[in-house]
């Protein structure tokens, strides 16, 4: 053959593979303009390919150039069909399919309230240096009593205050034997915890469920988070105490809030105090809060006269729905996507 006739052989190829891949509008029509020009055994391409050897030997390798372009060429006009084919599902010969129609909106899932709390909680106690900590929330009385200088004929240890677990031979009287377990009452079993896996100084706070008998209402509910913070050092004060419980509620709540304290009572901690913020004219309690306790320096076995700290505990929920209006403790288990998805 001719190295003329070759070439405008090649030239016929790829105007009429080039139009056809062109105008396919279906994936069958594809799928045969495929085959029929760059398929493997009987492909046009293949074809003229094998013709080129009875081109002259000096003609070949202008042939070859060419060939080369043409087969690019072509291969170039299949993918651009597939794309326009494939990548918008057949759209533009879909008669069914209207893109000027409104999407479906996806239901995107987002963080739960009180989740989004501890996060915001988290942030801010970090920025003053304090570390979250974590612990189980099935305890043993040991940390969520013993060491919490919290005795045994203590009223806080009634079973009809704390979900004890029934194990095989744990019975009532058996709940403050070394193998009983229950829900812990409260977060300071992170303060025990912490204490006890490391040296002075320390700075942590640990949010996390607590569990308590109560039945349900407007305030109350039988599980709850809890804020514990936990501050060890040298020449700990109560003006310390203070200053970090306002500057956390100042960041929380916004504004310049007032925080009081009122003289209470916790085996863990003397002195001890009730927290609390003022907010929207109203004094609200927040939570409980103290110098530790020397009888728990000692459970941990650090030495009272070295070391000075204090700890407190706030509710989360209480900070959540303040802070967003809640009136509701329920609201936030519900599960009711009506109320949750406002959040
Ligand atoms: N654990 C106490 C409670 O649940 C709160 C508290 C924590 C008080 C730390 C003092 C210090 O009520």
């Amino acid at each position: 053959m001719s190295l003329q006739n070759f070439l405008s052989a090649l030239d016929s190829l790829k105007s009429e593979a080039i139009s056809t891949l062109d105008s396919v509008k279906d994936a069958d029509a594809f799928e045969a303009a495929r085959v029929k020009y760059v398929g493997q055994k009987k492909g046009a391409l293949r074809d003229i390919q094998k013709q080129m050897g009875s081109v002259a030997a000096e003609d070949r390798k202008s042939a070859g150039m060419r060939l080369n372009e043409v087969k690019q060429a072509i291969e170039a006009a299949v993918n651009d069909a597939q794309n326009r084919l494939g990548g918008g599902g057949g759209s533009d010969s879909d008669p069914t399919f209207d893109p000027t129609l409104p999407g479906v909106r996806p239901n995107i899932g987002h963080v739960h309230p009180i989740t989004q709390t501890i996060s915001h909680l988290t942030e801010i106690m970090g920025r003053m240096g304090f570390e979250a900590a974590e612990g189980p929330e099935v305890e043993d009385p040991w940390h969520n009593f013993v060491a919490l200088n919290i005795p045994e004929d203590h009223p806080a240890r009634d079973p009809l205050d704390n979900f004890y677990l029934a194990t095989a031979q744990t019975g009532d009287e058996r709940r403050n034997e070394e193998g009983s377990r229950l829900l812990r009452s409260q977060t300071s079993t992170v303060q025990i915890r912490v204490m006890e896996n490391r040296q002075p100084p320390i700075r942590v706070i640990s949010l996390g469920r607590v569990y308590r008998p109560d039945d349900p209402d407007a305030t109350h509910f039988p599980m709850f988070h809890q804020m514990e913070g936990l501050l060890v050092d040298t020449h700990v004060t109560m003006a310390n105490l203070k200053t970090v419980l306002r500057v956390f509620a100042t960041n929380y709540l916004g504004g310049d809030v007032e925080i009081r304290f009122r003289p209470s009572f916790f085996p863990f901690t003397e002195p001890s105090v009730e927290v609390d913020f003022l907010w929207d004219g109203q004094w609200i309690e927040f939570g409980g809060a103290g110098m530790v306790d020397p009888n728990v320096f000692r459970a941990v076995g650090y030495d009272p006269e070295e070391v000075s700290g204090f700890a407190f505990g706030l509710g989360v929920e209480r900070l959540c729905m303040r802070r967003h209006g809640i009136k509701d403790i329920r609201d936030l288990y519900s599960g009711d996507m009506r109320f949750l998805s406002q959040f």
